[in-house]
């Protein structure tokens, strides 16, 4: 097996660090405050997630995690945490009478696979016996009759500020929330400004309601012995500036540095700045296709400004003449709407630095343009 993981939580094993969010989140959850987990993309928000209901789990508490990304409404909300309760809740011998009633009084059935024995869930809302807000509080209603100690974990859970129709998304999870105190919620999401806003705004639902944890980059100290460890195992060489080079080649993205060291430790090539380069422009070329899609929906403006920005790295003026004219970018007005436009659509961010490309492989490839 290949240390470095790319593909989702594995086990503490292959897990570097994150001592610190872990202690605060399990400390949080078993003093019964919800929680915000927050933090730019590919930091490994979700993953550390995982490795907290990992460890709760041999404290006898149940997570849930339901994974919120792509919904568009309140209905396919609940699918995917009704899915997610059933993933966590079933046993060897099934799901039991009590959540199979339930779940058909929601419009859901579930069937085993023959051969994996996993549950797989369908659901026919229109067989439901209650709208679907109802549905959701039924689920809830179950978790807290039917546990003593369970968390529900929302990733992306941003998303619902985009869901149209019926009522308001952010009113009805907050009162659930408020309804369930037993039950223990993290609201996990990749839209900084969003979750911030959502948590922060003493307009909203959730002003003031949970404790906020940013998870950021892991930081080189912490990283370095993670990757000098592994690679001493059954990877090549790896010197203090190579890795210092590829954190910052990965501008401290988790998931990049994962990636990088996948391949090194797969090639198992003395590495040199060639091989260095060449795994780059590797991984660089994997998602070219998608990274092209990405810059076809934007303006011929918008791209311009995206390549401009990744070939600084990070823009702290991006009306200054200097930036405009190296650039040929024309007006700073028409510059300040697409930042605008861009950083909506999240591909940059807005750091203490000033702007950068959100997805750092993304901005690798631009840099390319
Ligand atoms: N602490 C860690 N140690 C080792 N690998 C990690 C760690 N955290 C994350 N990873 C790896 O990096 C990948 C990206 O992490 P993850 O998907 O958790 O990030 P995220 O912040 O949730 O990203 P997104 O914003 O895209 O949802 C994971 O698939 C995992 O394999
Ligand atoms: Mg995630």
């Amino acid at each position: 097996m290949n240390p470095f993981q790319i593909a989702g939580y594995v086990s503490e094993k292959y897990f570097c660090n994150r001592i610190n969010e872990t202690e605060t989140l399990v400390s949080s959850i078993k003093n019964d405050r919800n929680t915000v987990v927050y933090g730019w993309r590919r930091l490994g928000k979700s993953a550390l997630l995982h490795h907290v209901l990992a460890k709760l789990k041999k404290d006898n508490y149940l997570g849930i995690y339901a994974d919120l990304y792509g919904t568009k409404n309140m209905q396919q909300a609940t699918e995917n945490i009704a899915d997610a309760l059933v993933q966590s809740a079933k046993t060897k011998t099934g799901i039991g009478q009590k959540l199979g009633q339930l779940l058909g009084r929601i419009g859901a059935s579930v069937s085993f696979d023959p051969f994996t024995a996993m549950p797989a869930i369908k659901f026919n809302f229109n067989t439901a016996t209650q709208s679907i807000e109802q549905s959701l509080l039924m689920l809830y209603q179950y978790l807290n009759e039917n546990y003593n100690n369970v968390v529900v974990v929302l990733d992306e859970f941003q998303q619902i500020t985009s869901y149209k129709g019926g009522q308001d998304p952010e009113a009805v999870f907050r009162s659930l929330m408020q309804r369930f105190p037993k039950i223990r919620f993290v609201y996990a999401g990749s839209h900084r400004g969003l979750m911030l806003s959502m948590f922060g705004n003493s307009n909203r639902p959730f002003y003031k309601s949970c404790d906020m944890l940013l998870v950021d980059s892991i930081s080189i100290e912490d990283y370095k012995p993670f990757i000098e460890k592994w690679m001493k195992y059954k990877g090549p060489r790896i010197t203090t500036p190579q890795i210092e080079a590829i954190y910052d080649w990965a501008n401290g993205q988790t998931l990049y540095i994962q990636m990088a060291c996948n391949r090194l430790y797969e090639n198992g090539k003395p590495i040199s700045e060639t091989v260095l380069s060449a795994v780059y422009q590797d991984l660089i070329n994997q998602e070219a296709h998608y990274f092209q899609h990405i810059n076809d929906l934007l303006t011929p403006k918008q791209s311009d400004v995206m390549a401009a920005i990744a070939k600084e790295q990070v823009v702290s003026s991006p009306t200054s003449h200097a930036f405009l004219s190296k650039h040929h970018l024309g007006s700073s007005g028409s510059v300040v709407r697409v930042l605008n436009s861009l950083e909506q659509k999240a591909l940059i961010i807005k750091t203490d630095k000033g702007y950068r490309i959100h997805d750092t492989l993304l901005s690798r490839w631009y840099e390319q343009l």
